[in-house]
């Protein structure tokens, strides 16, 4: 059967049981702790809690995983993959063991008719239950009915959090035959046994304690690999012979034709690789992840540099991955139709990491292979930590990487000591960034006595509220006087500190006789707002109720560029793909900057096209709402949240428009506020990294005026309407090419002439030679007119001297024949050089000097003269 038959067997199966067929979801889940989507249950997770409503009790999907937790296992087994479709069905509360194991059994057996008699079960340590629903339900011997640990029979949680939903399983393994080595009994290490499907009694959660708990209702989750499926029903011996990957293997094979030579193994083993890291950088790449230094970005660029260096092993040398991706898109593409929509930029990005790889792997494989055999030659096993960081530093070779090397030459690397040098760098990166006199410690008692400050700025610009704390030089003061700068903490407040790219508000704080102007606001700890403030008037004491006044101009203009950013974000997914993810912003008054992840820069017209749709936006004046929900709400919602940021149960969406989005920034009031959006530019900031700086509101205004001006004015100079300002231009290069062209010409004529009186002054003795004074001619004319001297002379030596916009030039020319004869023109500068009090030098043939204003010109030529006359070659 092959595997399109076997995806909708199975769909088929579990909705003949009632089960609501759910589409996969993206490998880069919604969920904010797990890095990829690895199981099938991730998008279960919430309903097994309870936390949220299931569309249907008994829900049946196909859900594409990525794990890396077997990357180092991949291609030295006939199973492991990190790139895996899992096939599984789900009961939310309602059915639990029992028809799980029956329908399972069903399936295998009936269904597609897999005997019996190959399969072996195992169930957890403590569960009696599974057992006696295996032996006495379904009828397996007792001998094929195997007992094991937490290890291998209790699942969950998902990620690396350690809390959430788990629970003891039941997994049913096939014996590939005796090909594949001597009997085995599941829990033995052996290639004989694969393991098909876990099915996962998911009855507790695991606290933040490690206690279990058990949860309101019990639930089901089960998994069964497809490529292991394939590979049972298909009967071949390995993942890697059947149809979902034979083809590409194939494929493989056919590019690497040197591969014949290689031993089977080492061939088989990158073959593997290869396979398996194509499939998955493939899926990566079509849900948006490109690679990059850190978080999934990084595990995607370890994949494809691993792929590729398995592929020089099979001397495949240069770039060769995206053009196995057609392969990938012939195996799988009926079931991912996104493989080809988005193919040709899965192909850009996997060729430019290769090529970006390329370059670097050569020099860091030199390094790396020098160092390891000089270790070797120590007898060392170990590979020094900061050796690694170097190459991490320099070559961009992922930790992972070089251990995979080393461990070919029988070394290990000293993990401690590449973290040390790694925390050591983003220390110093963390120093570069603190702000000064922000420090974080004395706000942590600060915090624990006043608590939290109370921000009130999304609905006022304006509060009263009690001082209770300030400090000076980041020590606590009860007072600040006049002139003293500062920071005041308060009970409340409705500035904005600066959180999220939008940079902190300014304003007044004001009290009876006295007056502090707010400079910044700043988060240094969580919870507390910080005004970096001067006094301006009286005395500031800690106790007293202040007013605080925000700059509400300035404000106005930082709302309409934190929604312009968000009007720039829907627009760029919309022209680039949701997967178009948010990389950084800043928001400043009227100014924006909108880092995003993209492999190449914006032509012109796509830049065009963002502008405009972002005035669009704005002139359908749609309303920004804002609404506190749950996180799992929010993400239903679609909202778009940031990975790597750090969001509490409660968040905040923003939405206007189809654009919804985690945020806690401040937000005009509706779009048509922001007036007008133009981009200034759009860079590459670091790799498939992008920037688009932009400006809204009066700052857009500004800008455009200011270009006006500037066009203005240059149509003022050029004594033309700006309207015909580029024909005007346009006629006026013109013009300057064809006078250009006639001075150049009569500059010819004119040193001909100049040549034709000159040569009159030859002299013969010592040998035949000319020096003269020429002055106002640049080392262009005085080349041109030499090589006319040269040639009517025939042969000889030739000197010339300028005065050019008051500096001394000299050239000198020597031809062919005096050449032999041993003069050196470059050698003669140089002497003359030394007279200009000046530099020298040159060719044999031809030599220049120069010296500063004023130098005399008349004594290097005399010298010349000299030099020559006596024959006292230089
Ligand atoms: N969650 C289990 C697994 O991933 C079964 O689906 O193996």
């Amino acid at each position: 059967m092959n595997s399109n038959q076997l995806r909708h067997e199975f769909t088929h199966y579990f909705e003949g049981k009632g089960h609501l067929a759910r589409p996969s979801i993206s490998l880069v889940p919604q969920d904010p702790t797990l890095l990829f989507t690895s199981a099938g249950m991730v998008p279960m997770k919430a309903y097994f809690l309870g936390q949220e409503e299931p569309p249907c009790r008994r829900m049946v999907t196909i859900q594409k995983c990525f794990r890396t937790t077997d990357i180092d296992n991949v291609g030295r087994t006939p199973r492991h993959l990190t790139f895996l479709e899992m096939l599984g069905n789900f009961s939310v509360g309602d059915y639990f063991k029992e028809d799980a194991i029956v329908f399972a059994w069903e399936f295998l057996t009936r269904t597609l008719g897999l005997p019996p008699n190959r399969m072996w079960v195992t169930v957890f340590r403590e569960d009696d239950e599974a057992e006696r629903i295996w032996a006495e339900k379904i009828g397996v011997t007792r001998s094929r009915i195997v007992r094991l640990g937490e290890a291998d029979n209790f699942w969950g949680p998902v990620g690396t959090t350690g809390v959430g939903p788990c629970g003891p399983c039941s997994e049913i393994h096939f014996d590939l035959g005796p090909e594949l080595g001597a009997e085995a009994r599941p829990g033995d290490e052996s290639d004989r046994l694969m393991e098909v499907w876990n099915l996962v009694f998911m009855e507790f959660n695991k606290e933040a304690d490690g206690r279990l708990v058990s949860l309101a209702q019990k639930n089901i989750d089960t998994g069964m690999g497809l490529e292991r499926l394939a590979t049972v029903t298909q009967g071949v011996n390995s993942i890697f012979l059947s149809d979902l990957f034979r083809p590409l293997t194939d494929a493989i094979l056919e590019l690497a034709k040197r591969a014949e030579n290689i031993p089977a193994g080492q061939r088989e083993l990158a073959l593997r690789v290869i396979a398996d890291h194509l499939r998955a950088t493939a899926f990566l790449v079509a849900d948006g992840v490109v690679p990059s230094n850190e978080g999934r970005g990084y595990v995607l660029r370890r994949v494809i540099r691993r792929a590729y260096r398995h592929g020089r092993r099979l001397g495949l040398k240069g770039p060769f991955l995206h053009r196995l991706l057609p392969e990938v898109q012939g195996c799988m593409g009926s079931a991912y139709p996104e493989l080809a929509e988005r193919g040709e930029y899965i192909r850009r990005i996997v060729q430019m990491e290769e090529q970006r790889f390329q370059a670097t792997l050569e020099g860091g494989l030199e390094t790396l292979e020098s160092l390891l055999v000089d270790l070797m030659a120590k007898h060392r096993i170990h590979m020094p930590g900061e050796a690694a960081f170097r190459l991490y530093d320099t070559f961009g070779f992922p930790l992972e990487l070089t251990e995979e090397i080393a461990a070919e030459a029988g070394l290990t690397v000293e993990r401690e000591g590449f973290q040390r040098e790694m925390n050591a760098q983003q220390e110093r990166g963390r120093a570069a960034m603190k702000k000064v006199g922000m420090a974080a410690s004395p706000y942590t008692a600060l915090l624990e006595e006043k608590g939290k400050s109370v921000f009130t700025g999304y609905e006022s610009t304006e509060s009263s509220s009690t001082l209770l704390a300030l400090f000076h030089l980041g020590r606590e003061v009860s007072s600040l006087a006049t002139g003293e700068e500062g920071e005041a903490f308060l009970a409340e407040t409705p500035f904005y500190a600066e959180k999220g790219g939008q940079v902190g508000d300014q304003g007044k704080l004001l009290w009876e006789e006295g007056k502090a102007e707010v400079l910044d606001t700043q988060t240094p700890l969580e919870g507390i707002i910080l005004h970096r403030l001067r006094v301006v008037e009286g005395t500031m004491n800690v106790g007293q109720v202040v007013n605080a006044q925000l700059d509400l101009a300035r404000r106005l203009a930082i709302d309409r560029a934190h929604t312009a950013t968000h009007l720039l974000h829907q627009a760029l997914r919309e022209l680039l793909g949701p997967q178009t993810a948010q990389a950084g912003s800043l928001v400043e008054p009227d100014r924006l900057r909108f880092d995003y992840n993209h492999f190449c820069g914006l032509e012109e017209r796509e830049i065009r096209m963002l502008e405009s749709r972002v005035n669009e936006l704005i002139r359908l004046d749609q309303s920004v709402s804002t609404a506190e929900m749950g996180m799992e709400e929010a993400k239903r919602s679609g909202a778009i949240a940031l990975f790597g940021e750090k969001y509490g149960e409660g968040v905040r969406v923003v939405q206007t428009g189809k654009s919804r989005e985690l945020c806690g920034g401040t937000h005009a009031q509706r779009t048509g506020q922001l007036g007008f959006f133009s981009i200034t530019q759009e860079t590459g900031v670091g790799s498939n990294l992008r920037r688009i700086d932009a400006l809204t509101g009066a700052g857009a205004v500004e800008l455009a005026q200011g270009q006006r001006d500037i066009l203005e004015q240059a149509a003022l100079m050029i004594h033309t309407p700006s309207r015909l300002m580029l024909q005007k231009l346009s006629k006026l290069l013109q013009e300057k090419e064809e006078e250009r062209k006639k001075m150049l010409a009569l500059r010819d004529r004119y040193l001909r002439q100049l040549a034709s009186s000159l040569v009159t002054r030859k002299r013969e003795e010592p040998v035949r030679h000319l020096v003269a004074r020429v002055d106002g001619l640049d080392i262009e004319a005085m080349t041109i007119l030499s090589d006319s001297l040269l040639e009517s002379l025939e042969k000889g030596l030739v000197v010339l001297g300028s005065i050019f916009e008051e500096k001394p030039l000299l050239l000198v020319r020597v031809s062919a024949d005096l050449v032999s004869a041993g003069y050196h023109a470059g050698q003669l500068a140089k002497e003359l050089g030394k007279v200009l009090e000046g530099s020298g030098g040159g060719r044999p043939e031809m030599g220049r000097a120069g010296g500063k204003p004023g130098a005399p010109i008349g004594a290097a030529l005399e010298k010349a003269r000299e030099l020559v006359a006596t024959d006292s070659r230089p």
